[in-house]
């Protein structure tokens, strides 16, 4: 990415529905216990939207905040990309719907799926397309609703997930700043170990979908967790070795929120001390694409990072899919 014209994030914002589903909520749901979930993953609750709030509604909000510190409105964007695996609906798009909302006209609008890894697709592809001039301000926003795909009777799945949505500004920066290189990779192969098998054209919605609950997230846990450690690793190995770097190098570790015991096992890895890594699965569970914007925003509003520290966020998922970014912020 050298020689090409300096890509970073000049705008943040995120944005969690009011209410939150602690893990004594879901023990008079489901058989399961505080001391499980905590000591398993790192979970203590998770933010849950209101009936009437879709992921555009969570994705407007955080896109407000960012477009704000910014010191920018929708008519200054000529791309939007929303990362979800929860949209309003098949189509159109939840990024045309914000579009709208934002006053953003004229701008590209699309949806982007890669699941828990889709944030940093979207930041690679916004800043390809502003690396190479056709456009110049793009707004990236992570927002899942897994709420709305979640079996609140399936104690292996409902303890994980929550709602957010995390935004930001993507755009040019000074020289020396910005970002400096990407991971991004899937393995098809492993795609049913995560997924939602109806309610596409392989499985369309029927009641038979619904009553044998094939509109749910499926999820192999044991298979995922494996996954996900060994490509921590790997690409965060990578995307340092792309920017030119080491682990040494890392003023901030921005992984995806999934389980405490993944992210412990990247710490121990790349031998990152507590302070240079940012941590909220706690409150907010894994909210798939959100997940790294959100903890980005939240270290960003807490003053944890300041200009010039080398930022490296990663994440993996659905797909299986994964993605790596070295930002200089
Ligand atoms: C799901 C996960 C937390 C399970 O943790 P684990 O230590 O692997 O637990 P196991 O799968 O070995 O299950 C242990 C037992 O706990 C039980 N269990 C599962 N969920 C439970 C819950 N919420 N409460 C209590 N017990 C539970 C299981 O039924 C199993 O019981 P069994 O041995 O009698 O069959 C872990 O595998 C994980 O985090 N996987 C990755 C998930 C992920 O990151 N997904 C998103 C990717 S983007």
């Amino acid at each position: 990415m050298n020689n090409l014209r300096p890509v970073g994030i000049i705008g943040t914002g995120k944005y969690v529905p009011e209410k939150i589903l602690t893990n004594s909520d879901l023990e008079k749901m489901v058989d399961t216990n505080d001391e499980w979930i905590v000591s398993r993953t790192g979970i203590k609750e998770r933010h849950i939207a209101a009936p009437d709030q879709a992921t555009s509604d969570l994705a407007y909000e955080a896109a407000l905040k960012a477009l704000e510190s910014a010191g920018m409105t929708g008519s200054d964007l000529d791309l939007i990309i929303v990362a979800t695996i929860t949209p309003d609906s098949s189509f159109p798009s939840t990024a045309c719907i914000l579009q709208d909302k934002l006053g953003a006209k004229g701008a590209a609008a699309f949806d982007l799926s890669a699941a828990c890894s889709g944030f940093v697709y979207g930041l690679a592809t916004a800043t390809s397309f502003i690396q190479s001039g056709m456009y110049n301000n793009a707004l990236v926003i992570g927002a899942d609703c897994l709420s709305r795909i979640t079996d609140y009777t399936d104690r292996n799945t409902c303890v994980l997930f929550g709602d957010g949505a995390g935004a930001v500004v993507v755009g040019e920066v000074p020289e020396g700043r910005g970002f400096k290189a990407f991971d991004l990779g899937a393995e098809g192969a492993g795609g049913s170990l995560l997924q939602i098998e109806g309610g596409g054209s392989r499985l369309p919605a029927s009641a038979e979908t619904v009553e044998n609950k094939k509109h749910y997230i499926y999820m192999n846990g044991r298979e995922v967790f494996k996954f996900a450690v060994r490509v921590m690793g790997t690409a965060t190995v990578e995307v340092l070795r792309k920017a030119g770097m080491d682990r040494t190098d890392v003023d901030l570790f921005v992984p995806h929120q999934a389980n405490v015991r993944i992210i412990q096992s990247a710490m121990q890895r790349l031998e990152l001390p507590e302070e240079k890594v940012v941590v909220n699965v706690d409150k907010y569970a894994n909210t798939s694409a959100a997940s790294i914007p959100l903890a980005l925003v939240e270290a960003a509003e807490e003053g944890r990072m300041k200009a010039g520290d080398t930022v490296l966020m990663v994440g993996f998922g659905g797909g299986l899919t994964w993605g790596a970014s070295v930002l200089v912020w």
